[in-house]
């Protein structure tokens, strides 16, 4: 009898469909309005809404953590995929305001899950952080590493806010969106991902202090460097253009054109941003999801919360081609087309 051929055995394997099963989302109970913030920083409820587009954002109580929204996130997400939260062979959360710098934040979720197979780490790209999880999740499901990951974007960004800066202050908020990927194979899911990170540009936005460059000293603290640090201007030139540069690119990887797409799901940073998105990919405004008015821009969250309004809410129907897009600190910008 002749001995099979030998061949790597991934080779051997059917290639996997990763398709979200289940999105969620959690926003804290406490809105902040922009009237509010008229009284503590010299702006405008008009500056805030015509430069911006943002109405309100939510804040988390003093003790409720990023952990904590993020586990309120995946709960939905776990409730929706109708799977226990024992299946998760990993968690991945994507944040640039964990609970600690150690353990991850991804630790305390399994925890409060109960999520006792999975392994857990965090990531770290800014507002893109979300699209950055969804791709490595993708990568470690084809693989055939893991069957099911829980993705989440959480952020408690106020305590990362100067609450004295106005340029800033009136930009952020808190809250948290996850996605259960799993293989289903010949079903719908993820047709293409794309990442790009530009590190010229780590001056332009970020949070200096509380590493080991800017360690937490009485200096350091007093000039407020663990606080969010922003060129707004030139970030808001770079992220136009990447976020098209993103779009196109997992666009052309599809095969799709953008007239194909039911629902785009920007980073919710700007309002002006999306409207000029829109123009330059020639797309009506009102297949852009957009709910910045309500949350402001939550960064690694933004995207996750939107994506769970648009499926909740009807806005994709199965078999729908969605694309998202996001942008932030690195810089970083990031792009996927999912059917849905
Ligand atoms: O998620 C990460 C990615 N982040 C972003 O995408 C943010 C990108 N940038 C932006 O969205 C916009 O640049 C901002 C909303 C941050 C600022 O809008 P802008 O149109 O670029 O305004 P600006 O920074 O050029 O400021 C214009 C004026 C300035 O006053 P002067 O110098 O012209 O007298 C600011 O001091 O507006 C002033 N200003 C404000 N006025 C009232 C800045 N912030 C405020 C404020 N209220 N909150």
């Amino acid at each position: 009898m002749s001995r099979p051929h030998p061949r790597s055995p991934r080779l051997l394997k059917p290639k996997r469909t990763v398709s979200i099963i289940g999105t969620g989302s959690y926003v804290p109970e406490r809105v902040l309005t922009n009237a509010e913030l008229e009284k503590l920083v010299d702006t405008t409820d008009e500056w805030i809404v015509t430069r911006t587009g943002i109405r309100e954002r939510r804040i988390a109580a003093s003790d409720e953590y990023t952990s904590d929204m993020a586990t309120k996130a995946a709960q939905k997400a776990i409730e929706q995929a109708g799977i226990s939260p024992e299946e998760i062979d990993l968690i991945l959360v994507a944040t640039a305001t964990p609970d600690m710098f150690f353990p991850s934040t991804a630790c305390f979720v399994q925890r409060q899950l109960g999520a006792k197979k999975a392994a857990c780490f965090d990531m770290s790209a800014a507002c893109s952080g979300f699209l950055y999880a969804l791709e490595v999740a993708q990568q470690f499901i084809t693989s055939h590493t893991f069957n099911t990951v829980l993705v989440i974007g959480a952020e408690k960004l106020s305590t990362i806010v100067d609450w004295n800066d106005r340029n800033t202050c009136v930009l952020f908020g808190d809250g948290a969106g996850a996605a259960i990927l799993r293989n289903r194979a010949g079903s719908h899911g993820v047709i293409s991902t794309y990442m790009g990170s530009d590190g010229s540009f780590t001056d332009i936005l970020s949070m200096p202090g509380g590493g080991c460059r800017f360690p937490i000293t009485r200096d350091n603290a007093a000039q407020r460097l663990n606080t969010i640090k922003m060129m707004g201007k030139e970030v808001y030139k770079q992220a136009v253009n990447a976020m098209l540069t993103a779009a196109n690119t997992a666009l052309e990887q599809s095969g799709l054109k953008a007239d194909d797409l039911a629902c785009i799901i920007p980073h919710q940073a700007n309002m002006r941003i999306i409207e000029a998105i829109a123009a330059r990919m020639n797309v009506p405004m009102d297949r852009f999801l957009i709910n910045l008015d309500k949350y402001g821009n939550t960064s690694a969250a933004a995207v996750a919360i939107a994506l769970d309004e648009a499926n909740r809410t009807g806005r994709m129907k199965i078999g729908d081609y969605v694309l998202l897009v996001v942008f932030g600190g690195g810089l970083t910008w990031a792009s996927s087309v999912i059917q849905w």
